[in-house]
């Protein structure tokens, strides 16, 4: 699978190792930086990987700021996207599980990386259930249309 990931300088170090889990599970990787643990601002790369994700260019996205969250909210502006912040195994599988989750996201400064991998592996390897939650996934489809152009807000 080809797998975008971002983060910011916060998630920096964690980035790195997550993407060398990623190689050593057969995927291919676009890291879409930061590159160093130089102070970037989280949003900038939460477009870049929901962008990615969005239009094809990648299957999936990994975001990695310093708690998760700035990279979450960021990343579900884009159109398309549903990333989830997780903070357990359990969290994970139940992104891919009942969310079909396109991306997740966690802290460079929560978690360690066996716990991040642990995530990693466990929304990789879980399946969209489908079947009644498609139906939930497609009103949050809905919800993102009627709010374009902010007539509905
Ligand atoms: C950066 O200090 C920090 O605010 C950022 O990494 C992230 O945790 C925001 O949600």
């Amino acid at each position: 699978m080809k797998i975008a990931i971002g983060s910011d300088h916060a998630g920096f170090e964690l980035k790195e190792n997550v993407k060398d889990y990623l190689k050593e599970l057969g995927h291919e990787v676009l890291d879409l930086g930061t590159h160093s643990t130089e102070s970037v601002n989280y949003p900038e790369y939460a477009e870049k990987v929901a962008k990615a994700v969005s239009k094809g260019e990648a299957e999936r996205g990994i975001l990695i700021c310093g708690t998760g969250i700035g990279m979450s909210i960021a990343a579900n502006k884009v159109e398309g996207i549903r990333a989830a912040l997780v903070h357990s195994v359990y969290t994970a599988k139940m992104a891919s599980r009942h969310n079909n989750a396109n991306i997740i996201t966690f802290g460079g400064r929560i978690e360690s990386p066996e716990e991040a991998r642990a995530f990693v592996k466990a929304w990789l390897e879980t399946p969209y259930e489908g079947e009644r939650h498609n139906k939930r996934l497609f009103k949050i489809k809905e919800l993102e249309e009627k709010c374009k152009g902010g007539d509905d807000v």
